[in-house]
């Protein structure tokens, strides 16, 4: 699979790894990148005619709809976009966990109904769906967080096995700990976000499906592989600070 001369479309582009993952694309030479925002203004100029900006806010049903309708032409879906609301199950806000249920796993599904049959008409389509590690074990000081992307990592597993019959590989990606606002603050070492978004992209063209990008993430899904019990301790001296 290549990403050159493809067309494809990319939630929460504005930042982070978004907008990493635009740079990386037309790196690859693809055809068209629509790189998406719920606040198009906030859209960097990526000066380059092959990006089309299109305002999105997944959290709205509508805007979806619109963006499935303008963006026919798009093979390659990457639901990006995604929103952390810090807080441990008894001392966080359970509003902010609503909220990252909300965008990280509702839009995600609405997103995927809306786009599956654009895709079908296309050449070569294919889902990625960014999720985290945090799909594999919950972080208590992101309890809810977690808990959005192994709801969205679970959910991606239901649309793989869904989507088969159609043809439409669906990957799930697992990233670590990322250097981008989401992790603001944080003294982690952690993974500059173009590494990452081009690490991404070889391993969807290498058709990996279940991707993890980043030397962090690695390290905790070997842990995770060899024990999930281990992998959990590890999140538990991280939130008691050990
Ligand atoms: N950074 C990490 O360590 C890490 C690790 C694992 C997974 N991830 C995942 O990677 C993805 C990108 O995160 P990031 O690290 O690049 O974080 P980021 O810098 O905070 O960027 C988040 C992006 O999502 C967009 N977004 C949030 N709510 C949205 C909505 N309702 N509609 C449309 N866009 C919305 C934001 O747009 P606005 O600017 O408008 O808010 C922004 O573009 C997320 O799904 C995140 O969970 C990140």
């Amino acid at each position: 699979m290549q990403f050159q001369d493809k067309i494809v479309l990319i939630t929460g582009a504005n930042r982070g790894i978004g907008k990493a993952l635009v740079k990386a694309c037309l790196a690859k030479e693809v055809k068209k990148v629509y790189a998406t925002s719920r606040n198009i203004g906030n859209l960097p100029s990526f000066d380059d005619p092959r990006v089309v900006s299109i305002q999105l806010d997944v959290a709205d049903k509508d805007q979806i709809k619109a963006a499935a309708q303008k963006c026919q032409d798009t093979q390659i879906l990457i639901n990006n976009a995604g929103t952390l609301n810090p807080g441990s199950v008894f001392l966080g806000e359970v509003d902010g966990f609503r909220k990252d249920m909300e965008v990280n796993f509702f839009s995600v599904i609405e997103m995927m109904r809306a786009f599956a049959p654009v895709l079908s008409d296309n050449e070569e389509p294919r889902i990625v769906n960014i999720a985290s590690i945090a799909s594999y074990v919950n972080f208590p000081f992101i309890a809810g967080y977690s808990a959005s992307k192994a709801a969205l990592y679970s959910i991606s597993q239901a649309a793989r096995i869904e989507l088969s019959a159609k043809n439409i590989p669906v990957h799930i990606v697992n990233p670590g700990a990322i250097d981008t606002d989401m992790n603001k603050g944080s003294t982690m070492q952690m993974t500059p976000p173009d590494e990452v978004a081009k690490n991404i992209i070889e391993m969807v063209e290498r058709e990996i499906e279940d991707i993890v990008p980043d030397r962090i993430g690695k390290d905790m899904f070997a842990t995770w592989q060899k024990s999930p019990r281990d992998l959990e301790e590890l999140a538990g001296k991280i939130y008691f600070g050990e």
